[in-house]
């Protein structure tokens, strides 16, 4: 045997010596450490384009899309006699279902800080704070404002359960509850002054 020879055959045997040591690692209870993941790139930073006022959300989805769901259920009682107002088919359920969705989404549109409250500021009808004050309040109190809108958003979730579960009465209360949290909002920030809050 070569000396040449005598090393491959050494070096061949260290090979399965060392494959043999790694098996039983894997087969024990202390595998080797494994090597730490490689530091996860800062995620980018988060542009949003904030275009609608908080007038505008009002006007184009949260009051249209809770109208929505409080014109999907109603007992009403007249001289034609009783309606038992539901969704029945489940297109109707559906087309009730993506109000909900759309309100529950627009909560989160609220809360974006930055959002200016109105275009324009109209002379405030009597009890109302001017667009500007509200924006300063909003401004002052982020955090509480954010809150009222999770509340809006936590009645259209309840809104949605009733609606994925097909149960009127459930999306009856769910609207109840966002009836609610529109009235605790707006009498924080839109009419403090008000003795009596317009429904
Ligand atoms: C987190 C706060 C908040 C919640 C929740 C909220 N609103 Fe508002 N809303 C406001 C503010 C602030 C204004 C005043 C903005 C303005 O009109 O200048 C307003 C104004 C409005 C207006 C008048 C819009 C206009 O053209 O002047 C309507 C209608 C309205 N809200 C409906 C609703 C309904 C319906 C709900 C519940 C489904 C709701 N809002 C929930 C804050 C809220």
């Amino acid at each position: 045997m070569t000396l040449r020879q005598s090393l491959t055959h050494t070096d061949v045997g260290a090979t399965v010596a060392a494959a043999l040591t790694s098996l039983a690692g894997l087969a024990g209870c202390s595998p080797p450490a494994a090597p730490p993941p490689p530091a996860a790139p800062p995620p980018p930073a988060l542009t949003f384009h904030l275009t609608a006022t908080i007038q505008d959300l009002m006007d184009a989805q949260i009051d249209p899309s809770a109208d929505a769901l409080w014109d999907a259920v109603a007992f009403i009682a007249s001289t034609r006699g009783v309606e038992d107002r539901k969704p029945r088919t489940d297109e109707e359920w559906k087309a009730v279902r993506t109000n909900a969705v759309t309100l529950i989404e627009a909560a989160n549109l609220l809360s974006m800080p930055g959002r200016l409250v109105a275009s324009n500021d109209p002379t405030p009808k009597e009890g109302e704070l001017n667009a500007a004050d509200m924006g300063r309040r909003i401004a002052a109190t982020q955090a509480g404002f954010v809150q009222l809108a999770r509340n809006l958003q936590a009645a259209g979730l309840r809104a949605l359960s009733a609606i994925d579960a097909k149960n009127p009465d459930a999306l009856m209360e769910a609207g109840g509850a966002i009836d609610e949290a529109c009235e605790a909002c707006h009498v924080t920030y839109w009419y403090p002054n008000q003795r009596r809050p317009a429904s």
